[in-house]
């Protein structure tokens, strides 16, 4: 049985990950910062490891996968936070949270356990950036520098743990109706003003980041690392829809 880690796996996105990753056969460490949320979660799966850490904290995340046991095959990489606001008056501490949380974060647990990856043999990491680690967004601004250095890092790992058989991914998520970005699509008019603007007619849900989660863990893609794959109906490349010549 393969083992997948995923931080934040409580809510949103990583719930959705870690209750995929278990239909597909997986024992999944459930990481996150409220222990009574990671057992929950991880009493709901077939095997899953309830693992309480804070990824902006070394010790912690390394007693977390000592407590995990083995290696873990795959790790994803998906805690994180959003502060929004103007660039102009980003707080320097919101600032540093964001990028402790989604950048530091990312390097902390990735580097833990690929540490423990190269003594066994090889393994799949997968980093949670954004769209908005490719393209900026107006009042996002820590989030869409820690989302870009996200994918940054996520090429370096691939050129750097190559040799020990790791391969890492990057997955960017567009507009989906889960977790952090919930409560924004309540409102009806941004729903449909969103839904709309994408090429294929409509948010994302929390499954269509999972099930691109499991492909890039999979055998299927032995062969790719290094890569972002937006996962966001093609909104990305539709700026020209939106300023049509004619
Ligand atoms: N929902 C979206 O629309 C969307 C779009 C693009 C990217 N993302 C990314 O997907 C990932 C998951 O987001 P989500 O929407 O599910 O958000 P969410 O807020 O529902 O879940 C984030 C989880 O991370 C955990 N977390 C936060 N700080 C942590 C820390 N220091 N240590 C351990 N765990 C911590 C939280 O407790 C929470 O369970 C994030 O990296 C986010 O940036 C989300």
């Amino acid at each position: 049985m393969k083992t997948m880690l995923i931080t934040g796996a409580a809510h949103g996105l990583g719930a959705a990950i870690a209750r995929a990753a278990d239909s597909d056969g997986y024992r999944v460490g459930v990481l996150d910062l409220v222990a009574e949320e990671c057992e929950a979660l991880a009493g709901s799966l077939s095997a899953g490891v309830p693992l309480c850490a804070d990824v902006r904290d070394p010790h912690s995340v390394e007693a977390a996968l000592d407590a995990l046991g083995d290696a873990p095959d795959v790790l994803v990489n998906n805690a994180g936070i959003l502060r929004t606001g103007p660039l102009i008056d980003h707080a320097v501490e919101d600032f540093a949270l964001v990028m402790q949380v989604n950048l530091n974060g990312v390097f902390v647990v990735a580097q833990s356990a690929a540490r423990r990856m190269r003594d066994a043999g090889g393994g799949v990491i997968i980093n949670m950036s954004s769209i908005n680690g490719i393209h900026p967004s107006p009042n996002c601004g820590a989030y869409v520098a820690a989302k870009a250095g996200v994918i940054g890092l996520t090429q370096q790992m691939s050129i750097e743990w190559g040799e020990y058989g790791i391969r890492a991914n990057a997955v960017a998520p567009g507009f989906i109706d889960a977790g952090m970005s919930a409560p924004f699509y309540e409102n009806e008019s941004v729903r449909n003003n969103r839904g709309n603007a994408v090429p294929l007619g409509r948010l994302g849900v929390a499954e269509d980041v999972a099930q691109c989660v499991l492909f890039l863990a999979s055998d299927a893609a032995a062969y790719v690392s290094g890569q972002t794959i937006a996962v966001d109906g093609g909104v990305i490349n539709s700026v020209l829809r939106q300023l049509p010549r004619e």
